[in-house]
């Protein structure tokens, strides 16, 4: 259920925390493991990533489903996370947010009729000097501007 490839990089995020203390990788296994599987988890998944770190099922499921970054369905090629906090808003988020909704044509939590974006507005993603800003999948844009933004979804095939 878990590939190599995955367990390895949850791996290396063990290793970071002292012994015993896997648990603490649970929110970069889960991520690792919706990137594997098209931007989505579901409940085996959820339970695989359990049993990888020794936790119980709820336990994980509790993170799963208690944050923005995992997505239970499946998703676009790019998830677009655009913070509405309070940074991002002063300095015009709800602008730019109207004008990515209008150019993708899509709401908040909708994805694209190509399956190529899926549009999520979030609270604050801890990069507030970069205001305003969004993030594509792993990636941070900062200091959007509506013509940043038009360079940022040409430049995603
Ligand atoms: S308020 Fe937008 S990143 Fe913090």
């Amino acid at each position: 259920m878990i590939s190599d490839k995955a367990k390895q990089q949850i791996d290396s995020w063990i290793k970071k925390y002292p012994k015993g203390r896997q648990s603490s990788a649970v929110m970069e296994a889960l991520k690792i493991v919706q990137n594997e599987n098209k931007g989505s988890l579901n409940s085996e998944l959820i339970k695989a990533v359990a049993n990888y770190l020794d936790m119980p099922f709820i336990a994980v499921a509790e993170v799963a489903t208690f944050y923005e970054n995992y997505n239970h369905k499946e998703v676009g090629k790019y998830t677009i996370r655009f913070c509405h906090n309070i940074s991002c808003m002063l300095n015009g988020a709800d602008d730019l947010i109207e004008y990515l909704q209008d150019k993708l044509k899509i709401q908040n939590n909708q994805t694209t009729q190509d399956n190529k974006f899926h549009f999520k507005k979030v609270e604050c993603l801890g990069a507030c000097i970069g205001a305003p800003m969004l993030q594509i999948n792993d990636k941070y844009y900062e200091n959007l501007t509506k013509q940043k933004i038009d360079d940022i979804l040409d430049k995603l095939k």
